[in-house]
Order: structure tokens, then sequence, then C-alpha cells
């Protein structure tokens, strides 16, 4: 089996690496004999680590991608527009694919899906959604024979660290520093603070647990770029801790999606999180609630899934039966006609009851014709615990807050869904609980 490595950075150096010195142990492990054909870089006389021999390195990457004498082309290179190219190419020249890329398979996933199904062949992306912990193979494999309703979870380690930090009274900017230090952060750290990344998983993992052609750009999402010291410490008084959650639900005609920071209960098991670790709760309807965890970011776990895919692949090409054969699901899959907010309903939104700024809040809900629950006043923070009901749109709700000035920062969904989650009703105890001060 000949292999194509195409980018050499931290993960596609890693590998490398791997693919020459552990042949003989992948070999027992894949019943495969592989050869490295070449290595795409955009400049092959760069100094590189002295184990790679320096005939492997090529800068004509297309020709790599299609060399007739490869059948595994593993893209390392990140970014949507050459990286979609080669793999494109791979793809339509037959070559099985294994990418760590999020961004593609966020963006063009179901458009390369579909045309790795066409082609007869595998298209492997364990990496792109949380490093290391193996959700892309569940969804795809274990759970190929179920009906899975909802997922939820952060799959950000970036914001994860940062809002711990704040936790601990370490201020925004040095807590993104130490994620960028430690190699957690995106290259543009915007695109994790802002949500973009988390939307970006949120998408792949949509694809694989609803079968659905939903790519990142319909998902709303809102960052934590706006979170302070002040928020995380109300939310702590109250027994919450502030997590960024992806989280998304299978609808009639598509699904809810959304990425925002949200309360979770400190005894939830979203809210014991730390750092950069991730977490998926999944909801399936016959295998019940299931929770992955585990390290999220950084180059050791990305690396360890990319290994996998590529081991995963080299096996299924040993054994004949060729992962990803026309007609898989999870390919082919089925186009969303609705991708709407997951707070937007009522009945999503009563799940996710808010906490508003009581004084402008309470005014508004009640000029709006609305029964508010009760309000209770933390120091310095008066608050407004409002349960959405049925009568009223929880959207323009919504908008006559934010006419009225109640800050969006001030706004935070309390998570509150079934979902591994016990006893939602002493939630609203909480708050009503609170001694005025
Ligand atoms: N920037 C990402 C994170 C890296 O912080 O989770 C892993 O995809």
């Amino acid at each position: 089996v000949g292999i194509a490595l195409l980018g050499c950075g931290t993960v596609g150096g890693g590998l490398a690496e791997r693919l020459l010195r552990e042949h003989q142990l992948i070999q027992r492990r894949t019943g495969v004999e592989y050869v490295l054909r070449g290595i795409a870089v955009r400049d092959p006389l760069k100094a590189r680590s002295g184990t790679i021999p320096a005939d492997l390195f090529t800068c004509d990457a297309q020709a790599l991608a299609s060399d007739p004498s490869v059948d595994l082309v593993i893209e390392c290179i990140g970014g949507t527009s050459v990286a979609a190219e080669l793999v494109e190419r791979a793809i339509d020249h037959g070559r099985h694919v294994v990418t760590a890329n999020k961004d593609l398979i966020a963006t063009q996933g179901p458009r390369l899906r579909a045309l790795a199904a066409r082609r007869g062949v595998s298209l492997r992306c364990e990496a792109a959604v949380a490093g290391g912990i193996p959700i892309v193979r569940a969804l795809e494999e274990s759970l190929a024979g179920e009906t899975i309703s909802s997922l939820a979870g952060i799959v950000n380690g970036t914001c994860n660290t940062i809002l711990g930090a704040l936790e601990r009274g370490e201020s925004y900017d040095d807590a993104l520093a130490d994620a960028q230090a430690k190699g957690f952060a995106e290259a543009d750290p915007s695109s994790d603070v802002l949500g973009t990344d988390s939307a970006h998983k949120l998408a792949i993992l949509i694809q694989l647990a609803f079968g659905l052609a939903v790519i990142s750009p319909r998902i709303r999402r809102t960052g934590i770029d706006k979170i302070a010291t002040a928020d995380v410490a109300t939310a702590a008084r109250l027994n919450h801790r502030i997590k960024l959650v992806a989280n998304a639900r299978r609808t009639a005609n598509g699904c809810e999606a959304e990425v925002a920071p949200i309360w979770v209960r400190n005894d939830h098991p979203l809210a014991r999180i730390e750092g950069a670790n991730n977490a998926i709760a999944v909801r399936a309807r016959d295998a019940g609630e299931l929770f992955f965890s585990g390290l999220g970011a950084g180059r050791g776990p990305s690396a360890a899934s990319v290994f996998a895919d590529t081991i995963g692949t080299l096996r299924a090409i040993a054994e004949r039966h060729e992962y990803g054969v026309r007609g898989r699901r999870g390919l082919d899959l089925e186009p969303a006609i609705d991708v709407a907010g997951a707070y937007d309903t009522f009945e999503r939104a009563a799940r996710f009851s808010t906490l508003y700024d009581a004084i402008a809040a309470e005014r508004t809900l009640r000029a709006y014709g609305v029964a508010v629950s009760g309000a209770a006043t933390l120091t310095g923070t008066p608050l407004l615990r409002y349960l959405p009901d049925h009568r009223y749109d929880a959207k323009a709700i919504a908008r006559a807050l934010a006419d009225a000035n109640c800050a969006p920062a001030s706004i935070f969904p309390i998570w509150n869904d079934p979902i591994t989650h016990t006893a939602p009703a002493s939630q609203l105890t909480a708050v009503h609980s609170l001694p005025a001060t």
C-alpha cells in the first residue's frame, strides 16, 4: 500500500516519523506492507527532522495526491482552499483519505463525503473533533444502527481553559496567552473565542450523528469573548459554571443547533470538564445516554487520532472490505431544510430558561404581559429567572429584552436539559431560595 502525506507541520511531521520508525509495529497491527511514497511541502529545502529522508519531500502536492502508486492520502495541511482541492483530487483518483482538517469537513464535508461514496473510498476525520476522544468512530461505527436524538458537549479546549482561569480570578488575556503557549489555540484564536471552532465541530457531529448535510456557517454561535470574571462569579454563587456548550437536536425537518456560553449546574457531568478536556453527551434511542470525555486539544491527542485513522484504513484495505463503500450511512447525507437556533422554540427555551438582569427585565416582561417566576438579588447582581411560557414567543421576548437594554452579556441560558441531568426542577428552587442581600 502506498501512502502519501500532504503537509509536514506539527501533526504531519510527527506522523511521518512514526510511519518510518514504527514500520514493523504498524505492519504487525494491520497486516499490510506499506511504503511512504512522498511528503508534499511548500518548501522542500526547509530544515526538518533529520530522521525523514530528504528525497521524500516534494512540492508537487497535486502529482502526489494522484500518483498511481498511492492508495492512501493523509492530509495535514489545514485550511480550506488548497487542502480542499487536494482532498478532492485524491478522492477523485480513488484514493482513501485521512484528514484532521475540521474547517474542511465542517464546511465541505457533505460534498466530499458524497464524492467519496461515489468513488467507493473512505474519508476518515477522527482528529477533526475533540482531539483524542474517539467520538467520530463511535458515531460512525459503534452507533451505526442507532437513532440519535440529541447531543451536547464542550468541544473547545481553549475556551474551557479561559473560563476556568476566569473562575480562579486570572485575567482573560493571560489565560488566552497560556492556551496559545500550550498549543491548544488556533493560529487565529478568534476562531476559538468567538465560537467558530466549536461550530465547526458541531457541524461535523451533526453530519455523523444525524446523517444531515449541515455545514458550520448555518450554525448560530456566541463566543466567550464578552464573559467577565463577574459573570463566572455570579454563576458560581448559584452553584453553576459557565461553559461554552455546543448542542444539537434532531427535528422533523432538520435540527436545532447552537454554540453558546450557558450556565451548567455544578453536579452536571459537563460542569466537571476542566482545561483542555472536551466532553460530548449523546442521547441514542436504544443505547441510551452516552458520555465521552478526554483531552480535546494539543498535539498529542490530535496526532494519535490521525495515526489511528491511518491504521484503520490500512486494516480495511487488508481486509478488503473498504471502509466507506458506496451507500454507507454517514457518507451520503440528507439535506437539512431547517437549522434553527437551539434556544428559539418554546420547548427548547423552556429547558434553557434564562437569567436576566432583574431590574430592566422584570419591568419589560411585565409590560409584555409575561408572568415572571420571581427575582433574586445577589450581591451587586440582581437576577431574575424567566421561565418561558408556551403562550409567548421566546424570540419576541428576547427581542423585547434587548430593546430594553438588557445587555446580552448578562443573559445566559441555564443548562436544564434532562440529558445526563436528573433533577432539573431543583434548580428553580435554588434560585428562589436565595436570600436577598
Ligand atoms: N483550538 C482547538 C481547541 C484545538 O482549543 O479545542 C483542537 O481542535
